[in-house]
């Protein structure tokens, strides 16, 4: 029998917008009846980056990937196929993916988007992993890429503290040796609990708005419980137990959520990458972005056993367990 096909990760790349919004600005210079007290100690967020004119979810995307194929040695030319993870795309179509593709010059393999919202790269990351073990894929890049600042009712503070935009994308690679690479990918979602985390309005359904709406209270419940089952999950499915992980690279929504999984996992706080505080919730963009950085700082290194996981609007969820 021949060996299965593996991916390993081999790049990782990231784009934050110019412009830095602090917590101070949003009240002072944005007039927002809110404090960097109140959002601080809820939510861990200090500042965002957010996107001006010339920054779009497409040109963020190519960014980040030019820097994971940078990262990885490998040319645009080389890759098999794009997925971007977003809720936020330029148009409704071309899907961001094949535009990125313009941007990187392929003139070759395919692309498409996925529609997951904050759990949109690790839903990429299996589509991608599922792509590649039956053979339609060698190199692929998996991206998550976001301007929920377009998407923020700005007169409702009880959303708008909460996210910024950016992009962050990695390149997976087949050839990963056994033991090595994605592990598993575990994906859920249920649509019972949509009217927790959406947007109110889109083409197919027009309204005069088109902003994000939040029970955050809810959302917060859910993400507890759902988030411990699919951590359970991925380690029950490697035979692995929290003492096993290296790093946890969770979705970074809030300090409170993450640090809760961090516990549950017996993780002291050295072992979980934080960008919260900095880039506040980028949604699909907050786990390759919080892995690139990592990456680069030389945290996270070969060998060492990655924890992915992620909760968002639809509900929906997972996690991925990446030996790198
Ligand atoms: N500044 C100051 N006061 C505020 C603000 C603000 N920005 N927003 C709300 N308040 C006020 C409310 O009006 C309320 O005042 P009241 O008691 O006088 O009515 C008070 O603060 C408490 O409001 P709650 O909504 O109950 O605050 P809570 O403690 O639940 O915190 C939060 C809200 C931070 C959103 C929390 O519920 C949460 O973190 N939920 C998780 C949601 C999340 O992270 N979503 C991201 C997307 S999903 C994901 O990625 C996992």
């Amino acid at each position: 029998m021949s060996d299965p096909i593996r991916v390993r990760l081999t790049g990782v790349g990231g784009y934050l917008p110019r412009d830095v919004v602090t917590n101070d600005d949003l009240a002072r210079k944005f007039g927002i009846e809110t404090s960097d007290e109140w959002i601080r100690t809820r939510t861990g967020i200090g500042q965002r980056h957010i996107a001006s004119g010339d920054e779009t979810t497409s040109s963020m995307a190519a960014e980040a990937a030019r820097q994971a194929l940078e990262y990885a040695g490998v040319d645009a030319s080389q890759v098999d196929a794009v997925l971007v993870a977003t809720a936020t795309p330029d148009q409704v179509f071309p899907a961001v993916a094949v535009q990125v593709q313009a941007h990187l010059g392929m003139t070759a393999g395919f692309g498409f988007d996925i529609s997951a919202a904050c759990s949109g790269f690790v839903y990429a990351l299996a589509t991608a992993t599922a792509l590649m073990r039956s053979g339609q894929a060698r190199k692929v890049l998996v991206i998550g890429s976001e301007v929920f600042s377009r998407l923020l009712d700005w007169t409702d503070r009880s959303t708008c503290v909460l996210f910024g935009d950016g992009a962050g994308a990695v390149l997976l690679e087949t050839g990963a040796g056994e033991g090595e690479g994605v592990l598993s990918t575990h994906l859920h979602s249920d649509g019972r609990t949509g009217d927790l985390l959406y947007v109110d309005g889109a083409v197919g359904c027009p309204s005069t708005s088109q902003h994000l709406r939040m029970q955050g209270r809810e959302v917060f419940r859910h993400a507890v419980v759902k988030l411990s089952q699919a951590v359970d999950e991925a380690l029950e499915a490697n035979g692995l137990t929290g003492q096993d992980i290296q790093w946890m690279v969770p979705h970074q929504a809030n300090l409170r959520i993450i640090d809760g999984m961090a516990k549950k996992l017996a993780l002291s706080a050295d072992r979980v990458v934080v960008t919260v505080d900095r880039h506040a919730n980028t949604s699909a963009a907050s786990i390759p972005l919080a892995l690139n950085e990592a990456v680069r700082d030389g945290r996270v290194r070969k060998g060492d056993l990655v924890l992915m996981e992620a909760l968002g609007g639809g509900l929906t969820w997972g996690s991925a367990l990446i030996r790198m």
